[in-house]
């Protein structure tokens, strides 16, 4: 199982999920979204260390600076260490 660290401070495993974006939202994350198809950007964020595999190709139009990844187009190839320009929350219901 590769493990997912956000912002230093949030942990845990990566499970069965199709993306990044679905498995921080298991977490019960409030992550940005819109498209979940590469093309808004809102997914975006600093992959700090690891690697990810490209499991859609983002829209060229979608800007990404250096480093960055659209977690609804990644998965990991091992453990990741990611940033988020917003601090993920826990949601509450
Ligand atoms: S949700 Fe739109 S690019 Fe990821």
């Amino acid at each position: 199982m590769h493990k997912i660290n956000i912002d230093g401070d949030i942990e845990f495993e990566y499970g069965m999920e199709f993306s990044l974006l679905d498995s921080i939202e298991a977490q019960q994350l409030d992550i940005d979204y819109n498209c979940r198809a590469g093309f808004c950007g809102s997914c975006k964020c600093e992959l700090v260390n690891g690697e990810v595999e490209s499991i859609q190709t983002p829209n060229p139009v979608c800007p990404l600076g250096e480093n960055e990844i659209l977690t609804c187009c990644s998965r990991p190839k091992g453990d990741l260490e990611l940033r988020f320009k917003n601090k993920l929350q826990q949601m509450t219901w």
